[in-house]
C-alpha cells in the first residue's frame, strides 16, 4: 500500500495561484478531507505564512489552529526551510527551536525540513527541536540534476539523513524534472540503504510526473504527494483522485475513501473558479511545459525572471537569460534551483545578460553565498568568478548558524510594542514589515471591539 499526502491547501494553491486560498476555504476543505484516509495533509509553511498576512490580512497561526480543530484524524504537515525557517536569512538555533515548538503546539504533527543546498548541517537544529517537542521530522532532499547530483550523491545523503534521526525521507523535486527511469534507479538505490519511509514530492509542470510517480511506486516508494483535482496538474502535483483510481485494486492501493474525495470536489471547484475568475490562476500554469526539462527552471523562478525583464523593458532577452542560467549554476557549484538559490541564480543570469558582462553586477545574496553564509556549495565554485566578486575575502567553512548569537529574547524585546505572544514575535522575526502592518490592524480592530463591548457593561 502506498500512502498519499494531500498538498492542495499548501503547495497546490502556492503553485497555481500565488498561495491565495483563505483560511475559511482551507478549513472547509480540511473538514471534509479529514475522513479520506490520507497519511497527512500538508497545510502550512512555505509561502502560506507570508501570503496569509500580506495579501489576506489573516493570522497564519490562527489558520493552523482552525485546521487542527477540524482535522481530528489526519496528521498535519508543514514545509520548513531548515535554518531559514520560512524566511530568507539564517536564524539562530533558539529561534528555530521556538518555531518548531510553537508549530507543534499549535497543531503540526510532521515538519518537513529541507535545505536548498542539501547541507545537512543546516537541518540539524530543526530535526533536534522537532523531536524534542514530540513532532515527527521528515528531511527532504532537494532534487536536481548536475554532474555532482548522482544517485550515489543522494544515496550517501539519505544514509546521513537516517543517522541524523529523521523519521522519514522525502525526495523533493520542486521543479518537476525527475524522469521515470531515474526515479526507478533513485528509489531502488535509496530503499536499499535506509529503513525509514521514503516519500516522493514532484510537480506536473513538465508533463511527466504521473509516469515518474508510477515508476517510483513500483520501485518501492512508501508515500507520494498528490493534490485534489481540480487543484492538481499544471505546475502543481498529480491529481489525488486519478492516481488513487489508477492504483485501485493493486498492491499499491492507497485505500482512500473515494466518496469523501467526491464530496470535496464541488468545494474545490468553487475555490478554483474564483481564482480563474479574478485572474490569479493563469491558464498558462495549467499547461504542460516540457521546456522545463531543458532549463530546469521551476515555475516560480520563471515568473520572477519574466517580471524582472518586463520591468527593465528587456523581454527580448528572455531566451538569452534562459541560456545563461546553466552557466551561472555551474559557476556557483550547481546549487539546486529552489528558494533562495533559484532567485539568486535567476537574478544573476538577468544581471549577466543585461549588463553585457558576466558578474560585472552582483546581488548581495550571491556575495553572501560565495562567502559561505548559506552553507556549503554542492560542488566547487568557479574560482575566477569568486575572485571577481568577493576578491580575497575570508570564506566561512563552519555551519553558518554557529556564528549567530541566541536572538529570540532580543527579538521579543525589539517587538515588545506590538507582539502579544511568542507566535507574534516569530511572525515579526520572519517577515518584519508585513507582520508589523498585519498585527497593527489586527490589534487595533480587536481593541475597538473590546472597547465597544465595555460601553454596554
Ligand atoms: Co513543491
Amino acid at each position: 500500500m502506498v500512502r498519499f499526502v494531500e498538498t492542495s491547501v499548501r503547495d497546490g494553491h502556492q503553485s497555481l495561484f500565488a498561495t491565495r486560498m483563505t483560511t475559511k476555504e482551507v478549513v472547509d476543505l480540511c473538514a471534509i478531507l479529514d475522513d479520506a484516509g490520507y497519511h497527512a495533509i500538508e497545510v502550512w509553511g512555505g509561502a502560506t505564512f507570508d501570503a496569509a498576512m500580506r495579501f489576506l490580512n489573516e493570522d497564519p497561526w490562527e489558520r493552523l489552529r482552525e485546521v487542527r480543530k477540524v482535522c481530528k484524524k489526519t496528521k498535519l504537515q508543514m514545509l520548513f526551510r531548515g535554518q531559514n525557517i520560512l524566511g530568507y536569512r539564517h536564524y539562530s538555533d533558539d529561534v528555530v527551536d521556538m518555531f518548531c515548538k510553537k508549530s507543534i503546539e499549535n497543531g503540526i504533527d510532521i515538519i518537513r525540513v529541507f535545505d536548498a543546498l542539501n547541507d545537512i548541517r543546516n537541518l540539524r537544529q530543526a530535526v533536534e527541536s522537532t523531536k524534542k517537542y514530540g513532532g515527527e521530522c521528515q528531511i527532504a532532499l532537494s532534487y536536481t540534476t548536475s554532474p555532482v547530483h548522482t544517485i550515489e550523491y543522494y544515496t550517501k545523503l539519505a544514509k546521513e539523513v537516517e543517522s541524523l534521526g529523521a523519521d522519514s525521507l522525502c525526495i523533493k523535486d520542486m521543479a518537476g524534472v525527475l524522469l521515470p527511469e531515474d526515479a526507478t534507479k533513485l528509489v531502488t538505490a535509496i530503499k536499499k540503504e535506509i529503513s525509514i519511509p521514503l516519500e516522493l514530492h514532484s510537480h506536473c509542470t513538465a508533463g511527466v510526473c504521473e509516469m515518474t510517480y508510477m515508476a517510483a511506486i513500483k520501485a518501492g516508494v512508501d508515500i507520494v504527494d498528490t493534490s485534489l483535482s481540480p487543484l492538481s496538474n499544471g505546475t502543481a502535483q498529480p491529481s489525488t483522485q486519478a492516481l488513487a483510481v489508477a492504483l485501485k485494486g493493486s498492491e499499491y492501493d492507497p485505500k482512500l475513501d473515494m466518496d469523501v474525495l467526491h464530496k470535496a470536489e464541488p468545494l474545490m471547484t468553487q475555490v478554483v473558479n474564483k481564482y480563474v475568475g479574478n485572474g490569479l490562476l493563469n491558464p498558462k500554469s495549467l499547461q504542460v511545459n516540457p521546456n522545463i526539462l531543458t532549463y530546469q527552471v521551476p515555475g516560480g523562478m520563471l515568473s520572477n525572471m519574466i517580471k524582472q525583464l518586463t520591468d527593465q523593458g528587456a523581454m527580448d532577452k528572455y531566451e538569452e537569460v534562459l541560456r545563461e542560467i546553466p552557466h551561472v549554476r555551474k559557476d556557483l557549484g550547481y546549487p539546486p534551483l529552489v528558494t533562495p538559490m533559484s532567485q539568486m541564480v535567476g537574478t544573476q543570469a538577468v544581471l549577466n545578460v543585461l549588463s553585457g558582462e558576466r558578474y560585472k553586477m552582483c546581488a548581495k545574496e550571491v556575495k553572501d553565498y560565495l562567502h559561505g553564509r548559506y552553507g556549503k556549495a554542492p560542488a566547487a565554485v568557479n574560482e575566477d568568478v569568486k575572485k571577481k566578486i568577493i576578491g580575497d575575502d575570508e570564506v566561512i567553512t563552519c555551519r553558518p548558524a554557529d556564528l549567530l548569537e541566541p536572538e529570540f529574547e532580543k527579538l521579543k524585546e525589539k517587538y515588545a510594542d506590538i507582539a502579544r505572544s511568542d507566535e507574534d514575535v516569530l511572525s515579526l522575526a520572519l517577515f518584519e514589515n508585513v507582520a508589523r502592518d498585519f498585527l497593527k490592524k489586527k490589534y487595533a480592530h480587536e481593541d475597538v471591539e473590546e472597547d465597544s463591548f465595555e460601553m454596554f457593561v
